[in-house]
C-alpha cells in the first residue's frame, strides 16, 4: 500500500526501450509487409532465431574489439550456470543456424531472412535504442560479386517500396584478412605519428580496431582522417577484383551509389563489400520554404562476411547480407507523412442490441458475420440504444443492425442503412444474406 504523503510509483519502459503503441504497429506492419513480399520475390524464406544466445557466439562473431562487444551487451549468468546474451544483432545467430542445421547440404545459396527485436546498451537519443527492431535478408553460400549488388539492389528496392525518395547509398570494399593485415599496419603507421591530436576514443581504438578510427564522427580526428591511406588503394588482386565487379553490377542495374573509403562497419566479420543506405530529408521553414536538407542515421547496414561460418565452427562459407533499423523507418515515415497504407480494418457494420434476448442473439450474429468474413463491431457492454447508436455512427459504419426486444421475439430485425437513415425490417436468419448483399466490398 502506498503510504500517506509519498507519491504512487508509476512503471515507465526500462531506459531507451518503448512500447509499439497501435497506432505504431500500423507502421511496422507495413514495413514487414514490403519487407515479407520481397524477400518471397527474391526467394527468401523466413527464419526466427532465440532473443538469447550463447555469449560466445557474439564475442567469436563480432569481435571483442568492437563497441558492441565492448560497451553494448545484454549479458547475464543463467540459474544453470550458462553465460547468454540478448542478440545484439542477427547475423551470428543466423549463421549458427546454418551450422547447426546442416544447411551447407541445402542447394547454395541459402537465403533466409527475419524480422524482431534486438537488444544493445547504447546512449538512448533519437534513432538508438536498447531495444530495436531489425529485418535482415542473408545468402550464405555464394561468393559471386553479383550476389553483393543484388541485396543492394534489394534493400534499395524496399526503401523504394516504403515511398522513400533521395536515398544514398555508400559501399565500400574492406578487402580480406591478408589484405586487410597490411592494410591495418600502415594505417596504424599513419596514425601512431599524430595520435596526439586524435580524440580520446580513437586513441584507444589505435591499439584496439584502427580500422573503427576511419568512421570517427568526431570534428578533430576529420583533417587526420582526411590524409590517411585508403584501403581501396591497398587491396589484394581478388578483393580489388571482386570490388569492381559489384560496382560494375550496380552501374548495369543503374542503381545510384557513392564511393565511401570510410565506411568500415562496426561488426568484426566483414569481409571485401560493406554498404549502407541513408535517406536525405528537407525540412521546410513556417512559410514552407525549404530550410535545411539533414542526412539521417543509416537506415540499413550490411556487406560480405565470407569468414563468419568457418570463425563459429562451419565450412569455408561466403556470405553476404544487410539489415534494417525498423524505428529508423517509421520515425522517417512520421517525418516524410508517407502513411502506413494498410488493408483497412473498418467496419462496416455495427450490431445494437436491446435486452438480454436480444444480446445473446446478438453474440452469435455477430459470429455468422465473422464467418462470411464482413467486419462487423458492438458495443454489448451498453444496454442503451442511443449511446449504440452514437459509437455507430462515430466509428463510420454503412449499417447498423438495431435488434430489439420486440425483433427478438417477432424473429426480424432492422438494417439502419447510417447515411440516408432507412430503416428495413428482414428476417433475422436471413439478414447475413441481404447485409452481403448491400455491403460495399
Ligand atoms: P547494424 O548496422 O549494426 O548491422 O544494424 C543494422 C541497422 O539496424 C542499422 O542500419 C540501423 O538502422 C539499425 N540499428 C542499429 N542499432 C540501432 C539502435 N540502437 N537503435 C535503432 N536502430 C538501430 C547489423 O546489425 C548487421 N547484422 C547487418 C548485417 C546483416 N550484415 C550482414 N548481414
Amino acid at each position: 500500500m502506498a503510504q500517506a504523503g509519498r507519491p504512487k510509483k508509476i512503471f515507465q519502459t526500462p531506459t531507451g526501450m518503448h512500447d509499439i503503441l497501435p497506432e505504431d504497429w500500423a507502421y511496422f506492419q507495413r514495413i514487414l509487409k514490403v519487407v515479407e513480399e520481397t524477400a518471397n520475390f527474391y526467394g527468401f524464406s523466413r527464419i526466427e532465431t532465440p532473443i538469447v544466445e550463447m555469449q560466445e557466439l557474439f564475442e567469436k562473431g563480432i569481435g571483442l574489439t568492437t563497441d558492441i562487444l565492448e560497451k553494448q551487451m545484454y549479458s547475464f549468468k543463467t540459474k544453470g550456470g550458462d553465460y547468454v546474451s540478448l542478440r545484439p544483432e542477427g547475423t551470428a545467430p543466423v549463421s549458427r543456424a546454418y551450422i547447426q542445421h546442416g544447411m551447407m547440404n541445402l542447394p547454395q545459396p541459402v537465403k533466409l531472412w527475419y524480422f524482431g527485436p534486438f537488444f544493445r546498451y547504447e546512449s538512448p537519443q533519437a534513432g538508438r535504442y536498447r531495444q530495436f527492431w531489425g529485418a535482415g535478408l542473408e545468402m550464405l553460400g555464394e561468393q559471386g560479386a553479383v550476389i553483393d549488388a543484388q541485396l543492394i539492389q534489394i534493400f534499395y528496392n524496399i526503401l523504394k517500396e516504403l515511398k522513400f525518395k533521395n536515398l544514398i547509398v555508400e559501399v565500400n570494399s574492406i578487402g580480406c584478412t591478408s589484405c586487410r593485415a597490411y592494410y591495418k599496419k600502415l594505417l596504424v603507421n599513419y596514425f601512431k605519428t599524430r595520435e596526439v591530436s586524435l580524440c580520446h576514443d580513437c586513441r584507444r581504438r589505435l591499439r584496439e580496431n584502427p580500422l573503427r578510427i576511419l568512421d570517427c564522427k568526431e570534428e578533430k580526428c576529420q583533417p587526420i582522417k582526411a590524409q590517411a591511406p585508403q584501403i581501396i588503394d591497398h587491396l589484394c588482386d581478388e578483393c580489388h577484383n571482386h570490388f569492381k565487379e559489384v560496382l560494375e553490377f550496380l552501374d548495369e542495374l543503374e542503381l545510384p551509389y557513392h564511393l565511401n573509403p570510410y565506411l568500415v562497419r562496426g561488426l568484426d566479420y566483414y569481409t571485401k563489400t560493406v554498404f549502407e543506405i541513408f535517406s536525405e530529408v528537407t525540412r521546410k521553414d513556417e512559410e514552407g520554404r525549404d530550410k535545411e536538407t539533414v542526412v539521417k542515421n543509416a537506415l540499413i547496414g550490411g556487406g560480405r562476411y565470407d569468414n563468419l561460418v568457418k570463425i563459429l565452427g562451419g565450412k569455408e562459407t561466403p556470405a553476404c547480407g544487410a539489415a534494417i533499423g525498423v524505428e529508423r523507418i517509421v520515425e522517417l515515415m512520421k517525418e516524410c507523412q508517407i502513411k502506413p497504407r494498410l488493408s483497412s480494418h473498418q467496419p462496416q457494420v455495427f450490431i445494437a442490441q436491446l435486452g438480454s434476448s436480444a444480446k445473446r442473439k446478438s453474440l452469435k450474429l455477430f459470429e455468422d458475420f465473422r464467418d462470411v468474413g464482413i467486419l462487423v463491431t458492438e458495443s454489448f457492454g451498453r444496454d442503451s440504444l442511443k449511446s449504440q447508436l452514437r459509437i455507430a455512427d462515430r466509428l463510420g459504419v454503412q449499417y447498423t443492425l438495431i435488434l430489439g426486444e420486440q425483433e427478438a421475439i417477432s424473429g426480424n430485425i432492422i438494417i439502419r442503412e447510417m447515411k440516408t437513415g432507412r430503416q428495413d425490417v428482414v428476417k433475422f436468419d436471413k439478414v447475413v444474406k441481404e447485409v452481403k448483399k448491400r455491403v460495399k466490398k
